[in-house]
């Protein structure tokens, strides 16, 4: 039986969370979601960061409200992958980011587990009140579309990211 849920980042994922952003930062990758490493290797800042844009309070300017939870197994506090969820869009996330932002764990891709991510976060959404969800992902990111489009994901258009990447925006009826 499935037993992934996403759970609120707490105390006891200090170690793992290190691991994790270590295991990612042999890829060369920038860290997806942003929000899972706003404080550049500093969990207290990061626990901290988190409560106060879940809470809408203290948060910087152009930022919007938003929750970040971790992709868990069962009781283990192990990390297979993060989503941001935010609570309402500015200009630049309509226009390029979305409600919602997710990475899998290198060692951890293919599994499915994107799928089931963004399935989970989608509840959370529902839970919210956002019933039409807006999901982004750069043209050149098949996994990422393909994901998108497994959990109901309708593309609305490709747009230009000021960085001069193509980005396709997708909704996804969340009623
Ligand atoms: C994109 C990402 C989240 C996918 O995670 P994942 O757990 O490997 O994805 P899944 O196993 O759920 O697979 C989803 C689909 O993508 C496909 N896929 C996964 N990795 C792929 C790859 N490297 N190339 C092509 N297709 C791929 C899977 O086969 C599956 O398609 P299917 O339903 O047709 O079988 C992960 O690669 C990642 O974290 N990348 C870096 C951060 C990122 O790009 N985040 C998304 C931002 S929009």
């Amino acid at each position: 039986m499935d037993t992934l849920h996403l759970v609120t980042p707490a105390e006891r994922h200090r170690k793992e969370w290190h691991d994790y952003l270590h295991e990612w930062s042999l890829t060369g990758e920038g860290m997806t979601p942003w929000a899972l490493d706003p404080g550049n290797g500093d969990f207290d800042r990061f626990l901290q960061l988190t409560e106060q844009f879940e809470r809408g309070i203290d948060i910087p300017e152009g930022k919007v409200p938003a929750g970040l939870f971790l992709l868990v197994d069962g009781s283990s506090d192990r990390i297979l992958g993060a989503v941001s969820i935010r609570y309402r869009l500015s200009d630049y996330l309509f226009r390029y980011g979305g409600h919602v932002g997710y990475g899998v764990r290198p060692s951890e891709r293919r599994k499915g587990y994107a799928k089931r991510l963004l399935s989970l976060a989608l509840a959370i959404c529902r839970e919210r009140g956002i019933d039409r969800v807006l999901v982004t992902c750069d043209t050149v990111n098949v996994a990422s579309a393909k994901t998108i489009m497994a959990n109901g994901g309708i593309l609305e258009d490709e747009v230009i990211h000021p960085d001069g990447s193509p980005v396709q925006r997708y909704w996804i009826d969340n009623r």
